[in-house]
């Protein structure tokens, strides 16, 4: 796999002059360009052109590419396209907002999702109904008697349940299919946030009607090496064709007149304006490639570096991992949330940046309420640091780092992660950091970084 992502043997600068080949495990945010993402867009660009409108032959090309690339990615989570359709969009984020306007609202409706989740799978919702959180267990786990509970009390007012595939800060796998199935007991339907999910996992949606149907799926292209802005949500047709769009614009309508609109059919009418087609055309190369390399053989490598990197991070003193820590235990994905005892999260992410090469994540990875319960913060401690984020210095804000794996890391990325961990346990690190308090980051004191020998526009 190594070979067919882009940039994996690109140097970087260190804070002492020299430089390494950069380690990437912040994948949880944005992996890097598959090449066979960046090798479509070389063969389509040329040929790029205004889709579903035109009528030369690059527009009648670039139309069909963009279609065909609805078909690769309802093949990649195994949705029927008779009964379902694909809407492509910006990133995860966008996708769920659209799904929240397009849903049946009502003063009293109820969308249920859970303490993990992303903001973005959290707060759409807010706008729009009244939100029931199911509760964590205290290892971060789903509580899904707690599910069950709210799901039998909440059952006549659901417009939806909204759950994550994978939890972005614990990397916890949730039981989808089985969640389906309750949810459809209890009449309903439910989105399976798989944002974090689809670049570790297969999804199958699985046959519409069948008791375990996941109804909607959220995808976003920059998690799946294929970073061109592009997401998507996929889901019934029917549910789309009853609303109207969330946007409304060019290419939505089928007639206007000026007192009335005729939307559409799908996905045009829930497209507003032109659309991302590079994006889409990069997306669908890059699930095809996932798909054709087979997300078995991801599976097992992801399975085999997470059991790795959990043992060698236990061995190093000081360290402390939030959700589960037993490398035997592996419904979650290649996503681990860690701390130092006695290192600032931020300050630690700084070290293993700038003086390891090495791109984590740290903070509350927008999942704060998670996070706040995964720290074990009290009501007070929570509500101390939301004054002082509020007014405006976050230079004391909890959270944690993050080492998320990508389908192209090896041990020898976790090795040098592990290293550069000894070495700050050791308080063997050379910079001198001073926190910028309106951001809450770490930065070496007087350091410039020279960008301008790596990327310019000049
Ligand atoms: C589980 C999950 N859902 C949603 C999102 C939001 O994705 P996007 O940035 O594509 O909007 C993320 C991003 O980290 C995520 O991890």
């Amino acid at each position: 796999m190594r070979d067919r992502i882009l940039g994996l043997d690109r140097q970087t600068p260190l804070l002492d002059g020299s430089t390494v080949t950069y380690v990437n495990l912040d994948n949880g945010a944005s992996t890097p360009p598959m090449m066979d993402a960046v090798e479509a867009l070389e063969r389509f660009m040329p040929f790029y052109s205004s889709v579903h409108r035109g009528t030369g032959f690059k527009s009648r090309l670039s139309t069909r590419a963009f279609d065909q690339a609805r078909e690769v990615i309802a093949e990649f989570v195994g949705a029927n396209l008779e009964h379902n359709t694909v809407i492509f969009g910006k990133n995860a984020s966008e996708a769920i907002n659209k799904l929240s306007h397009s849903l049946p609202h009502g003063d009293d409706c109820v969308v249920m999702t859970t303490r993990m989740e992303h903001h973005s799978n959290d707060l759409p919702w807010r706008d729009h109904y009244r939100v029931v959180h199911v509760d964590i267990l205290p290892d971060g786990r789903l509580d899904e008697n707690d599910f069950d509970r709210k799901l039998e009390l909440y059952k006549d007012k659901l417009a939806l349940v909204a759950v994550t595939g994978a939890a972005n800060v614990t990397g916890y796998l949730q039981p989808v299919h089985r969640l389906a199935r309750k949810v459809h007991e209890a009449g309903s339907l439910i989105l399976i946030d798989a944002a974090q999910l689809a670049p570790h996992r297969a999804i199958d949606m699985k046959p519409d009607g069948h008791p375990e149907h996941l109804d909607f799926i959220v995808l976003a292209g920059h998690k799946m090496y294929a970073p061109y802005g592009t997401g998507c949500l996929i889901g019934p047709r029917h549910v789309f064709m009853e609303c109207s769009p969330d946007y409304s614009g060019g290419g939505t309508v089928n007639v206007v007149t000026p007192t009335e609109v005729y939307w559409a059919g799908l996905p045009d009418k829930e497209e507003a304006g032109s659309p991302n087609v590079p994006g889409a055309i990069a997306m669908a190369a890059s699930a095809r490639a996932l798909m054709k390399r087979t997300m078995k053989k991801v599976e097992e490598h992801e399975v085999e570096l997470t059991k790795y990197a959990l043992t060698e991070l236990q061995k190093i003193p000081g360290m402390i991992i939030y959700g589960e820590s037993d490398p035997e235990k592996l419904d979650r994905v290649g996503v681990i949330p860690f701390n130092l005892e006695g290192v600032h999260h931020s300050l630690l992410a700084a070290i293993l940046g700038y003086e390891g090469g090495i791109g984590v994540r740290s903070g509350c990875f927008c999942a704060h309420p998670y996070v706040v319960s995964l720290l074990g913060l009290s009501h007070e401690e929570a509500e101390n640091w939301r004054v002082e984020f509020l007014a405006g210095d976050k230079s004391r804000m909890p959270g944690m780092v993050r080492m998320s794996l990508g389908c192209y890391s090896t041990r020898e990325d976790i090795d040098r992660l592990i290293t550069m961990l000894r070495k700050v346990a050791d308080g063997n690190y050379r910079g001198e950091y001073e926190v910028v308090r309106e951001t809450g980051e770490y930065v070496p004191i007087g350091y410039v970084e020279p960008f301008e020998d790596y990327f310019s526009f000049s």
